[in-house]
């Protein structure tokens, strides 16, 4: 797995906040069976590392990698449970030197960060926090003198927002949580989460 093959999984990449690992496998199916196989599961929740084991163990349709990937450490306890792909919400040096190679999706919004992913040969990024960074508009002017780069926004973005993000020439998928509502994750309510991940809007 390359980054540019996870950006081309589909147009969606779910981001998973778990409190509890036992969840992980029936909601990974549900988003699968929805049409959403890569998965990713931040490394906010002590669940987190097991979360990603099982779904790697028990759901081989899904591609299940680690979000909030913050320092080289937890990138190795990450691909250690299984993690296929690292999201991080910004680069670092440090992180972008231990990672060179790996399958790590970087955070970069200004012209200047995306300058230093361009340095190095990376030209893929998460656009994060993509609402509150000028979301549509700032992408449009980025894809001018970055016309290479392939960008996962991130931050902020529901079903209809999506819609306009996956509309543009630099967008290759978007990521958010708009079809996990904590509670209906808490309460194991597959159901409407299989409704709102499907929902057209949801897949553009
Ligand atoms: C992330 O970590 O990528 C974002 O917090 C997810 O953004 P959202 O919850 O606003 O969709």
């Amino acid at each position: 797995m390359t980054a540019d093959e996870l950006l081309d999984l589909g147009p969606v990449i779910p981001v998973v906040v778990l409190e509890d690992a036992g969840a992980a496998v029936p909601l990974a199916r549900t988003l699968v069976d929805a049409g959403m196989r890569a998965i990713e599961i931040t490394l906010r929740t002590p669940a987190a590392l097991e979360a990603i084991a099982n779904v790697a163990a028990d759901v081989p349709d899904a591609v299940v990698g680690a979000g909030t990937v913050l320092s080289p450490a937890q990138a190795q306890d990450a691909l250690a449970a299984g993690a296929q792909f690292l999201v991080a919400p910004g680069s670092t040096p440090a992180l972008l030197d231990r990672l060179a190679g790996m399958p790590l999706l970087p955070g970069a919004v200004t012209a200047s960060e995306v300058m230093a992913l361009l340095e190095r040969g990376i030209t893929w990024a998460k656009f994060f926090p993509a609402e509150s960074s000028g979301g549509v508009r700032a992408l449009k002017a980025l894809a001018g003198p970055f016309p290479q780069m392939r960008f996962c926004p991130t931050g902020g973005i529901d079903a209809a927002k999506a819609k306009d993000y996956l509309a543009l020439p630099n967008v290759a998928c978007v990521g958010g949580s708009w079809m996990l509502p904590p509670p209906a994750v808490q309460a194991g309510d597959w159901e409407r989460i299989r409704e709102l991940a499907t929902a057209p809007s949801s897949t553009a």
